[in-house]
């Protein structure tokens, strides 16, 4: 790709944001970036240092603290706090938790926005979150919010935790983990998740993952053929 561009996509968790995301850097050679995985490394750092992820005041102390670094290798991202690489350790349900709490912060959020700001200006990305297309990068090429319902999204999740090897786990515990994510992902003050009003909406509650993907990425496609990135 020759001219820089930025690709959004907003949503809430478990929609298949990030495999979605993912699947179209690869398909047009761009970068992806997963801001999810900067709230997670945050709270992941905030458990370790004994923190309050709820206070304000204690996660305000704890960017005094610690460094937050992006880096990519092979085009995979990592998370480093303090110079660590912890990109392994921040997928599990406590960590899930610990974000959506420490996202509630402005100073957090600005600490955060700032970080993705300065990497999409380099190169072009497809970023994915909830506020990439209301906040971060208004003025993204394309948006796209990802809706599923939420026990769609319970389900999936489930086999993926299945999948995983973890079976201590049933479906009325991750539905109800889902749904507390969204009310406080969506009812937050700052930059809660919401559709731009530019942004094109896409419910998956019927579709699998690869129509999902083959849709999203015929969506993009069609905008680079007709060079009408900003429509
Ligand atoms: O996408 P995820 O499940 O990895 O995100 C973890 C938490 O981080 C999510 O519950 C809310 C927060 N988050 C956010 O507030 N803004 C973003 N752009 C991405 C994630």
């Amino acid at each position: 790709m020759d001219r820089h561009f930025l690709i959004a996509i907003d949503g809430p968790s478990g929609a298949g944001k990030s495999t979605v995301a993912h699947a179209l850097a690869e398909e047009f050679n761009i970068m992806h970036l997963d801001t999810g995985a900067l709230f997670r490394a945050l709270a992941y750092a905030a458990l370790e240092a004994g923190l309050d992820s709820q206070d304000p005041d204690q996660s305000a102390a704890l960017l005094d603290q610690v460094t937050l670094e992006i880096i990519f290798k092979d085009k995979k991202q990592k998370v480093l706090i303090n110079g660590k690489d912890i990109t392994s350790k921040i997928r599990t349900e406590e960590v899930s938790l610990a974000a959506s709490n420490i996202s509630v912060h402005p100073t957090v959020r600005n600490y955060i926005l700032e970080k993705e700001r300065e990497l999409a200006e380099k190169e072009s990305f497809v970023l994915d979150g909830r506020d990439i297309g209301t906040v971060v990068l208004p003025n993204a090429d394309l948006k796209i919010f990802l809706l599923a319902s939420p026990e769609i999204r319970a389900q999936r999740r489930l086999s993926d935790l299945l999948n995983a090897g973890i079976s201590n786990t049933d479906y009325d515990q991750v539905l109800e983990d889902i749904k507390k994510r969204d009310a406080q992902d969506s009812n937050r003050d700052t930059a809660p998740t919401k559709k731009a009003d530019d942004a094109i909406l896409i419910d998956s509650s019927e579709l699998s993952l690869e129509e999902t993907i083959s849709m999203i990425k015929d969506i993009v496609a069609k905008k680079l053929e007709t060079g009408n990135l900003n429509g």
